[in-house]
């Protein structure tokens, strides 16, 4: 059967460690991969901006001895004279992974209905499953465990990165606060609540929403914002937007708030002065660029576990 990544829920507790260590292993040991996936293409499908996701995943199939097609999805037919369901059945003639970043989740769930090979989401309005199964990896390099800690989001709710750490940390057994404004627009959605309170039930995890930033800072061991302005929100709304996420700002009195080892996460892009203030991701708490630089790895691993080689 084909296995697909459309959200990190997707996997169970025990995948997601398992592509983690291999991770891990690769990281320690690239030049064994080589040739993992000779012969093999990557289809990205792209909708939507991207430094890191492009990037990363068009280095790590070229390190695994594969081929990466760019592909924006603006240059094609589909959405005008093509449908989704045709254009998977035709991508999986011809590749052996689609990888698709798309504004609408139903997009990501027709490609996988259609296609043949497996399908990665690197990033909807649902899920951002690469991006946090690499955060877990960094956070297990920093910490040395993925147990018994608090983990503490900051800022819009109402988003992909915030939605795949909830499930995470609902699947892994952890304490999650969100801390958000009371408003239904930045709060996440209850379709995600349900899921998260269903995984959490055999963990024992506890993830719950919060409107004071002092109270989720406390005792935690991760601080993790995500932009204000993530991708295809119109620039009209960042005056509006500012004033309610201010409070969420993640500054040097938050991280004060946390443990005193407390690392600082920020999936990137990031605005200084925004989400959080330059001195916190520019000062010896982040951890923000051993994040970015593990979505090299953990993508290599990803693809590798869809292929069946491990
Ligand atoms: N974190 C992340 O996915 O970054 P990009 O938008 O640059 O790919
Ligand atoms: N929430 C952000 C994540 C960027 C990687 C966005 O959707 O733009």
């Amino acid at each position: 059967m084909v296995r697909h990544l459309l959200k990190v829920s997707d996997f169970s507790k025990e995948e997601c460690e398992k592509v983690i260590n291999k991770s891990i292993e690769i990281k320690k040991n690239p030049k064994k991969y080589n040739s993992a996936l000779e012969g093999e293409t990557l289809l990205m499908l792209f909708e939507k901006p991207s430094l890191r996701t492009r990037i990363s995943f068009e280095t790590g199939m070229q390190q695994l001895g594969g081929h990466a097609i760019f592909y924006s999805i603006k240059d094609s037919p589909l959405g005008k004279k093509e449908n989704i369901s045709d254009t998977a059945k035709v991508a999986s003639r011809f590749v052996n992974i689609i990888a698709a970043r798309v504004f609408k989740r139903q997009d990501i769930w027709d490609l996988a209905k259609y296609a043949d090979v497996p399908v990665i989401n690197m990033l909807d309005d649902f899920a951002h499953p690469c991006q946090v199964l690499g955060d877990f990896q960094t956070i297990n390099e920093k910490k040395g465990r993925l147990d018994n800690f608090k983990l503490s989001y900051f800022g819009d709710a109402n988003n992909n990165v915030t939605y795949d750490l909830m499930r995470m940390c609902a699947m892994f057994g952890l304490r999650m606060d969100v801390a958000c404004p009371k408003n239904p627009d930045y709060s996440p959605e209850q379709l995600v609540i349900d899921e998260v309170l269903e995984l959490s039930k055999s963990s024992g995890a506890e993830v719950k929403v919060v409107h004071d930033a002092f109270e989720a800072a406390r005792d935690t061991d991760i601080i993790y914002t995500d932009s204000w302005m993530s991708y295809g929100i119109p620039q009209e709304q960042e005056e509006e937007r500012k004033k309610a996420f201010m409070p969420y700002q993640v500054t040097s009195s938050i991280m004060k708030a946390a443990r005193p080892d407390a690392a600082f996460m920020n999936c990137l892009p990031a605005m200084r002065e925004y989400e959080q203030t330059a001195e916190v991701i520019d000062g010896p708490q982040s951890i923000v660029f051993d994040q970015a630089e593990n979505r090299l790895h953990i993508q290599k691993a990803i693809m590798l576990f869809l292929q069946e080689k491990f």
